[in-house]
């Protein structure tokens, strides 16, 4: 996306601008409303706009354009970002929109707009054999404010980091093996000052990667583990964040009925949305020393694969006993946060689509939010809410631990019980961060959703990249 500035609108551009409830004009759409307004009541009662957030109205008179999109009574930074993807969608056409939104008086409203514009404009064509020629879009920033260049480079980096990972995650599973999926990320981060490291199955072998190893049994497509470091000279503190890559979760030997496979694909989001977000950073310049590990592998049931009661050692020398085969993205977990660890970090974050039951509790707009302490919580709750993403705190009960207790081994991969599945999971997670501050984001729901919605599209939704590079920002102090 293109971003400039101008004084006015190029005649015959759409210009969207926002509106409150009661038909009041937000800042910057007085003149608008003025210049409309022989129509603009009439197509407001014939399509029920009332100002109310999810709402737009177009507005045609005398050879301009007008889109009304609705703000609500009290509208924030990601009220912006969500009325931009709203009125984007009711222009779907258009290739050059104007647009005052961002005048409206609360911090944020240029990142928020511009976000929102760009988060919008994605689309996933790569399949198609006739795509929609369209240009990407060009957005005119009316009345900019100083300083607008800067705001428009920093989100220019954000939204492509997101479209990147919608990308990987909406890619088919034959063509994104995970040794496909580490020279992605690696041809991405050539242009940037990222160091790549990519761990074959040799290193899995010599380095005792026994989870990444243990899922990758069944596929004919090697697991590996991709490491990316960000380093800036005076790092003023070091965040470490882990992605669940696997590339297609057929569920192994423990298969999945078919209506449940069929997204399965996206069980891939989390090392997409670490992926994208270490290309952020970097570009950003964020002074916060941040390694990104994405676990790579395909679940699939091969001859060679691991078979329910087949016990695994960890990277770090515990080992788990495999109930079920479907139970895969902590196994290689394990190994990630283990590896993670081992470097000391302020901070570890990871990001899974683990369970189905974080799915089932919180829907697919909001992910789950685990941790072993307060500190983990907050800082991570308050990057989501920076971003724009919603995450949920969710409990950590020492005393089910007994759900995971295993007769033979340290502990088993899935529960006892059929309630309280991702309790099972995050418990199990804990035992290879070495105590070290930890947060988990299960992104079950909100990585992959059936529906679209203001600025994200069905699909791949690039869940967690703007949560990683605001908790990184916020690390910066
Ligand atoms: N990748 C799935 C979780 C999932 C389900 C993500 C639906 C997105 C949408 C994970 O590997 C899995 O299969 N989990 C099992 C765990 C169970 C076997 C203990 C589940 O949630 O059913
Ligand atoms: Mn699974
Ligand atoms: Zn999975």
């Amino acid at each position: 996306m293109e971003v400039r500035a101008n004084k006015t609108a190029t005649p015959g551009t759409p210009v969207i601008v926002g509106m409150m409830p009661d038909r009041s004009p937000a800042a910057g759409a007085e003149e608008f409303l003025a210049a409309t307004e022989d129509v603009a009541g009439s197509v407001f009662d014939a399509v029920g706009f009332e100002g109310k957030p999810g709402q737009s109205a177009v507005v045609t008179t005398s050879g301009r354009t007008v889109v009304f999109v609705g703000l609500g009574d009290e509208v924030d930074a990601e009220g912006l970002r969500a009325a931009a993807g709203t009125a984007r969608n009711a222009v779907p056409k258009a290739d050059t929109l104007a647009t005052t939104l961002h005048r409206v008086e609360i911090d944020g409203a240029l990142s928020a707009v511009i976000e929102g514009f760009g988060f919008a404009d994605y689309r996933y064509q790569a399949y198609l054999s006739d795509p929609d020629e369209r240009n990407a879009l060009t957005l005119e920033l009316i009345d900019a404010p100083k300083g607008w260049k800067d705001a428009a480079s920093d989100a220019a980096a954000m939204i492509d980091a997101v479209a990147f990972a919608r990308d990987l995650v909406n890619t088919p599973p034959r063509d994104k093996a995970p040794l496909d999926l580490a020279q992605r990320a690696t041809d991405a981060a050539s242009d940037t000052s990222i160091k790549v490291e990519l761990w074959k199955v040799d290193r899995l072998r010599k380095e005792k990667m026994g989870g990444m190893l243990g899922v990758g049994l069944g596929s004919h497509r090697p697991p590996c583990l991709l490491k990316l470091t960000h380093s800036p000279r005076k790092p003023k503190a070091k965040l470490a964040i882990v992605g669940k890559g696997i590339t297609f979760d057929s569920g192994g030997l423990s298969i999945k009925p078919a209506n449940m496979m069929e997204t399965m694909k996206s069980d891939m989001a989390g090392a997409a949305a670490v992926i994208g977000a270490m290309i952020a950073i970097s570009k950003l310049g964020i002074p916060v020393q941040v390694t990104g590990y994405a676990a790579l592998a395909e679940n699939l049931p091969g001859g060679g694969a691991q078979r329910p009661g087949d016990v695994l050692t960890a990277r770090n020398g515990k080992t788990i006993e495999v109930i079920n085969t479907d139970a895969e993205g902590r196994l290689v977990l394990a190994d990630a946060l283990s590896l993670a660890a081992e470097s000391e970090p302020d901070l570890i974050l990871d990001l899974a689509t683990l369970t189905g039951a974080c799915k089932v509790a919180l829907g697919e707009k909001i992910a789950g939010l685990w941790s072993n302490g307060e500190e983990p919580t907050e800082m991570v709750s308050a990057a989501a809410a920076a971003a724009g993403e919603r995450v949920w705190p969710m409990p950590q009960p020492a005393d089910y631990w007994s759900l995971i207790e295993s007769d033979i081994a340290d502990m088993r991969n899935s529960s006892t019980s059929r309630y309280g599945g991702a309790m099972a999971a995050t418990l199990l997670l804990e035992q290879f961060v070495a105590d070290l501050p930890w947060a988990h984001l299960d992104i079950a729901g909100p990585a992959f959703v059936s529906k679209a919605e203001h600025y994200i599209p069905k699909g791949g939704t690039g869940f967690g990249v703007r949560t990683i590079v605001e908790l990184a920002r916020s690390m910066a102090g």
